[in-house]
């Protein structure tokens, strides 16, 4: 097997060139879009995790041809269009689906607030807490995207300093959603079922997991693809440094 990834790559470019090791991140609850942009070596010591393990498994699964070829196929397709497509594209599938799925577990994590509160209430008032604040920080995200910050991106292909500013305020809005996602995959023990969840409950929770999971993929997908690629447009190269 021939080492393709090593300790000094980013998740996010681990990612970029292998979308199927996806899965095995989201397993092991490793942040690939918000956070994703230390060395492996450093998330490896902040995770407590084995680098040699950890390295040896990626590059295998790098090997691999991609098991979710859906998503991997996305990925590429999605790297091959142009910036201003890729908005559109954003808008049209990870905007359609995360405003669908966030109304879908509102309603069942009411559901269960009500039917559980005698056994789970303290968690799940904290659960339903935490996610309305991620709703509506998702929700006002979405909205500030399709109309303020996007259609300035379109307008001005080769951004200057404030535009590119503006941009990087949305990244520094992933952080603070991706923040609020940590928060509650400890508080719900990574989506761990109590003994007695009904089926509404499991519904859930594989609600917020689906949520979580295209969430990832589209903060990665603009965070280290569309953004990046932006960036470079910028007609003062100087004052636009990717951090
Ligand atoms: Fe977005
Ligand atoms: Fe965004």
């Amino acid at each position: 097997m021939s080492v393709k990834i090593n300790g000094t790559m980013t998740l996010a470019d681990v990612v970029k060139e292998y979308p199927q090791t996806i899965p095995y991140l989201n397993e092991l609850h490793l942040d690939y879009c918000c956070g994703g942009h230390s060395p492996i070596s450093t998330t490896v010591r902040e995770n407590n995790l084995d680098e040699a393990e950890l390295l040896g498994k990626l590059n295998e699964l790098a090997e691999k041809a991609p098991q979710n070829k859906n998503s991997a196929e996305d990925i590429e397709r999605f790297e091959k269009l142009s910036v201003n497509e890729m908005l559109d594209d954003l808008e049209e599938t990870h905007h359609v689906t995360d405003r669908r799925l966030m109304k879908d577990a509102e309603d069942s994590l009411n559901k269960i607030l009500i039917a559980h509160y005698p056994h789970h209430g303290e968690m799940l008032t904290e659960l339903h807490h935490k996610f309305a604040l991620l709703k509506a920080d998702l929700e006002e995200h979405f909205a500030k995207e399709e109309r303020y910050t996007f259609p300035i991106m379109r307008a001005n292909p080769e951004p200057d300093a404030e535009q590119v500013q503006l941009v990087k305020d949305l990244e520094d809005e992933h952080t603070a959603a991706g923040d609020v996602i940590k928060e509650i995959q400890e508080l719900t023990e990574n989506f761990t079922l109590p003994a007695d969840a009904c089926p509404t409950f499991a519904h859930t929770y594989a609600v917020l997991q689906d949520l979580f999971n295209d969430i990832f993929i589209h903060i990665f997908k603009e965070n280290s693809v569309t953004f990046p690629e932006y960036y470079e447009k910028a007609s003062n190269a100087g004052a636009c440094s990717v951090r």
